[in-house]
């Protein structure tokens, strides 16, 4: 049985691991600023106990950006989930929004996200330069062999 919980300190270990793991490393590039998703708030899902998802996300004033998401168990319903706790826990700090970046090549993710309700509102083109400044392990070809270039603003309003 899939089983979503909090971010705990004990996971935080598995979790370095992981992100590591799916993205070159901890550190995450947005909009020009690099993060340590590893020491952000989130949840994690699990089978059985075993992982098998994980979002992680930041709260600024009356936003909050989701800063990773990976599911282990696709087509189960496990990422909509994990959006789901962030929405609810993001209400209760009276948030007006949330917020993520997506790169130009992750067309599963822009489906993804588009079907659980959020909007595309702004590309920044060739945004990757200036995040490959920061994070020089951001790959130049992105998924299907598409180059990563561009930055793609998602939202949905609370
Ligand atoms: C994008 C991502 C998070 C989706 O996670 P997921 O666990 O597969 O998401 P869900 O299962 O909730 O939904 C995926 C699809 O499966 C469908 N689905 C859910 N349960 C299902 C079931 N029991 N049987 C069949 N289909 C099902 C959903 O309806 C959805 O399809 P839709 O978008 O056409 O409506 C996952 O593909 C992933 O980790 N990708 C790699 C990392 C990434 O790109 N992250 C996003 C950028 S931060």
């Amino acid at each position: 049985m899939i089983k979503i919980s909090e971010i705990k300190e004990t996971d935080k270990e598995w979790i370095a691991d992981l992100l590591t793991n799916q993205w070159g490393s901890t550190y995450i590039v947005s909009r020009g600023k690099m993060r340590d998703a590893s020491a952000l708030k989130g949840f994690i899902a699990t089978d059985n106990s075993k992982p098998s998802g994980l979002i992680t996300y930041n709260i600024e004033g009356d936003e909050c950006e989701i800063v990773t998401l990976n599911s282990f168990l696709e087509k189960k319903g496990i990422g909509s989930r994990l959006i789901k706790s962030v929405k609810k826990i993001v209400k209760n700090h009276k948030c007006k929004r949330i917020w993520l970046i997506e790169t130009n090549d992750n067309t599963k993710a822009l489906h993804f996200y588009q079907r659980r309700g959020f909007h595309l509102v702004t590309v920044y083109p060739n945004a990757l330069e200036q995040s490959r400044k920061l994070k020089p392990e951001i790959p130049l070809v992105g998924i299907d062999n598409i180059p990563l270039r561009d930055e793609i603003e998602l939202e949905i309003l609370l």
